[in-house]
């Protein structure tokens, strides 16, 4: 009988034990570190429109305007009137702040720096360098006796 058996057996047990663990320790250590360098490829997922919420909404009824979010981007809405919407992106087209609208003044302004856009989305005042981009607004009929849904898609 050979003495060395019980010693081969250690050893390949140690080598076996020790060659996973180096090479768990390997696959934990790597495995993040290439996730984050090469994420999967997810595709944006495209929105083409939004159900905004009713016409009788009350913060657009008592502020006349409600940001709204258009899959990743903000977007501005507007109650021009009861039956009027308009919606327009919501980043000034200055240095990316988010617009508000200000009824008393009918005008949509950015307090970054005072840029000011009328209610067709159009600069008119400050360092704003071009228009709001504009969106579609539509009202969903719910029956007479319920008010619309706003429905706001790309123009
Ligand atoms: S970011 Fe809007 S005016 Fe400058």
């Amino acid at each position: 009988m050979d003495e060395a058996t019980p010693d081969r057996g250690r050893r390949n047990f140690l080598n076996w034990f020790l060659g996973t663990s180096v090479g768990g320790l390997c696959v934990a250590v790597l495995y993040p570190v290439i996730r984050f360098v090469s994420p999967p490829e997810e595709p944006e997922a495209a929105t083409n429109q939004v159900e905004a919420g009713a016409t009788n909404d009350p913060e657009l009824v008592d502020r006349g305007f409600k940001i709204i979010r258009f899959g990743a981007d903000p977007v501005i809405l507007i109650r021009v009137s009861e039956t009027e919407f308009r919606a327009f992106a919501a980043t000034c087209t200055h240095l990316d702040c988010i617009v508000e609208f200000q009824k008393e003044h009918e005008r949509i302004w950015c307090n970054c720096h005072n840029g000011e856009y009328d209610l067709h989305g159009r600069n008119v005042a400050g360092p704003p360098p071009k228009p709001l981009e504009p969106y579609e607004v539509n009202l969903a009929s719910n029956g007479p006796s319920r008010p619309a849904t706003i429905v706001v898609s790309r123009s």
